[in-house]
């Protein structure tokens, strides 16, 4: 079958080991069902998968892709969940020692079939296109994870959000808005603060710079680079939730001083449940809200989308379509 998957890894030059070509269908174990793909999305993850960081030279060829949206065996419109928990695990997935992302054990979700899990099958709601719907099981369930099981935000408080343009951030933002939260963002990019305005930021900033107030919550994918912004800009007491350090893992300025003289709160979080996708469904079909989509391609086009996320110049999520 038509795959686009990873050959090779280069640390230097990603997309070096990006193979569009074909691969054989998947086996199918019990208790696994297919999915025939119609859209699936990039995200940074697809990008270290290349870099070999989650991924093990053993593994390649790996079809790369976390998420997908299609139809299932029934001929049902589906979601893919992209978290695979072991058989035995029963309670919150992303807990399990033993879990991977498709595209880490398990090939991806970039071809015309992925094979899954039943349970990692989820109804996708009539209203939402396929398109929209391949954005969900990765950047928009992590985001939604982030700001309403991890954060203690309520409507009414304030949340910064770093980074505006990435496929996470745009979640954040438009989630957060749906959701009545005053929303501070920052980019380095103006086009982008521009944009991150228009989906329902009330402030947007340079990345660093002095925020009017402090905030209730941040939420942090940027790393290194806004760490140190991203603790100053804390209410005593407040929470930041991390999910990724795009730009580095080690701060230079971890500021613990602060950490424990303003009591604030260092939240990890890492995608989320299949019923908080389910739930996010629900949020989204509710509220009327939707994925922001930068580009839809062919997924014969997969290295040009591959090339804008891994330069950053990306303002939502990127799709691919069989
Ligand atoms: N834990 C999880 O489950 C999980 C799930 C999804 C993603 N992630 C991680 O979260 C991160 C974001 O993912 P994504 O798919 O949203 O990525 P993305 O679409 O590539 O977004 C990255 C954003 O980070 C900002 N950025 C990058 N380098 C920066 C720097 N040096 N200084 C300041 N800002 C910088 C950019 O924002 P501006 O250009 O607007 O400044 C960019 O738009 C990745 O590291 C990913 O691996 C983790």
């Amino acid at each position: 079958m038509f795959a686009v998957y990873a050959d090779s890894f280069s640390n230097d030059d990603p997309l070096s080991g990006l193979v569009v070509g074909e691969r054989p269908d998947p086996e199918v174990p019990d208790g696994w069902t297919t999915v025939t793909v119609k859209a699936a999305s990039l995200n940074h993850h697809d990008v270290w998968s290349l870099r070999g960081v989650g991924l093990r030279e053993e593994s390649l060829p790996m079809i790369l892709g976390c998420d997908a949206a299609g139809y299932d065996e029934d001929g049902n419109e589906v979601v893919v969940h992209a978290v695979i928990s072991d058989p035995s695990w029963s309670g919150d997935e992303t807990h399990d020692p033993k879990r991977s992302l498709l595209s880490e054990r398990y090939q991806g979700t970039f071809a015309e079939k992925v094979a899954v899990p039943r349970r990692n099958v989820v109804p996708k709601p009539a209203g939402l296109s396929f398109e929209e719907a391949a954005c969900l099981p990765t950047a928009w369930l992590t985001a939604y994870r982030m700001l309403f099981t991890q954060s203690g935000l309520k409507p009414g408080d304030t949340v910064l959000v770093q980074g505006a343009g990435g496929g996470v951030s745009t979640a954040l933002i438009t989630l957060a808005r749906a959701a009545g939260i005053r929303v501070f963002a920052t980019s380095r990019d103006e086009a982008k603060r521009a944009r991150a305005l228009e989906i329902g930021a009330s402030d947007v900033f340079e990345s660093g710079a002095r925020l009017p107030a402090r905030v209730d919550a941040v939420m942090e994918t940027v790393g290194a680079a806004t760490w140190s912004h991203s603790i100053k800009a804390l209410k005593p007491g407040g929470t930041i939730v991390i999910a990724g350090a795009t730009s580095g893992n080690n701060p230079s300025q971890a500021e613990l001083t602060r950490i424990f003289f303003l009591q604030l709160r260092i939240q990890g979080s890492t995608m989320g449940t299949r019923t908080e996708l389910a739930q996010l469904a629900e949020f989204l079909d509710v509220t009327g809200t939707r994925p922001l989509i930068d580009q839809v391609l062919p997924m014969t086009d997969a290295a040009k989308g591959f090339e804008d996320v891994a330069s950053g110049d990306v303002f939502g999520k990127i799709v691919l379509t069989r």
